[in-house]
């Protein structure tokens, strides 16, 4: 039998249900705030906490209802400990311990980043660990070695300043695009040229591939496009857009390629909310048929925020054997990308 589980997800501004029966999909239902914080031009914490007290029960029973089982046909409960807003990923991580012990079942606290990484394992029929995994998101940037999504994760290289999501967002800010940045500037670019304007790449000198291939840089990217527009007062916002998309994709792209080709891993996963992005999800295609590198990237929807992935990490964690999280534990806004689960 195929365990039920059913993911909690509150790291930030999504209160989101997954259930899955063992790697199929059965529900995934999102609450999201962000309208209440567009205003703010960011996530405010106070806020996303009070709207997770709110929507929880809710999309607990909607998960619940459309994924057609009761509460007692769920045989255990995963929930995001971290990384995050802690008042934020507390409430998912009370909610879990409490709906876990009213129904006798495990609970495992796990890691949002490797949640990202494990939803492409409900997408894709033979999970082909090791691989690497670029993990794009509003608070990460990493490139990762997987060998085993339920436990172990080597981290190849991060983001030395701001994740490649917070990049998108705050250029979006000064291009006047609104919050989200990401899917705003991906929209703009359309209609853009991506050679218009050649911003830096970051962290791309034969002395940083020699010292830190696979770390990436976003502040020096940031501070360019704002010269540029101080500079250029008839700028042309499209193809402002659509080079900046260009330089962040180009680069990441880089490192990710490298980081296969130097560890002789021809599998590469692509997650967390940027991996939304058609650009990068085109560009990744074209250079990985190339390159001779299985690309995996999940559906758009599962790519942002969401409870399947939690639902999904949690899934696999019970089907390897892996101990549930004894006793009660404290969310962690900082947990490393290494820490699985705990
Ligand atoms: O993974 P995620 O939903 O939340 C975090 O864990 O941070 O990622 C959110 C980030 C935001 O910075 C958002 O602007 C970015 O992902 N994002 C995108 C797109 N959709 C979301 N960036 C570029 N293109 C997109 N289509
Ligand atoms: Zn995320």
């Amino acid at each position: 039998m195929q365990p039920i589980v059913l993911g909690i997800e509150t790291s930030c501004d999504e209160t989101a249900i997954g259930i899955v029966r063992g790697r199929t999909l059965l529900a995934n239902v999102i609450a999201s705030s962000v309208d209440e914080h567009a205003r703010f031009g960011g996530v405010v914490p106070e806020i996303a906490s009070r709207a997770h007290l709110e929507a929880m029960l809710p999309s607990i029973q909607r998960a619940l209802t459309d994924a057609n089982v009761s509460l007692s046909d769920i045989d255990a409960i995963a929930v995001t400990a971290g990384p995050g807003l802690v008042g934020a990923l507390l409430v998912g991580v009370a909610s879990a311990s409490g709906l876990a012990q009213g129904l006798g079942r495990p609970l495992y606290g796990v890691n949002h980043l490797a949640a990202h990484v494990s939803v492409d394992y409900l997408t894709h029929d033979q999970p082909t660990d090791p691989t690497i995994a670029l993990l794009v998101s509003g608070g990460h940037s990493s490139l990762l070695q997987v060998d085993d999504i339920t436990g172990s994760i080597t981290k190849l290289g991060a983001t030395m300043d701001d994740a490649a999501g917070e990049a998108f967002d705050k250029i979006a800010r000064i291009l006047d695009l609104g919050f989200p940045g990401g899917p705003a500037i991906g929209r703009e670019a359309v209609s853009g040229s991506a050679s218009a304007i050649d911003f830096p790449r970051g962290l791309t000198t034969s002395n940083d591939w020699a010292t830190r291939p696979y770390d990436f840089s976003f502040s020096g990217l940031k501070t360019a496009v704002a010269r540029y527009l101080e500079g250029t007062p008839t700028y042309i916002r499209a193809d402002v857009a659509a080079s900046f998309q260009e330089a962040i994709v180009d680069v990441l792209l880089l490192k990710a390629l490298a980081a296969c080709k130097s560890t002789g891993i021809d599998s590469l996963v692509i997650a967390g909310g940027v991996a939304a992005n058609s650009r990068l999800r085109a560009v990744a295609a074209e250079r990985c048929e190339k390159a001779g590198i299985a690309l995996r990237v999940p559906s758009p929807a599962l790519c942002t925020d969401n409870g399947a992935m939690v639902a999904s990490l949690g899934s696999l964690m019970v089907s390897a054997g892996r101990p549930a999280t004894q006793g009660a534990f404290d969310a962690d806004s900082s947990l490393k990308v290494e820490q699985v689960s705990l």
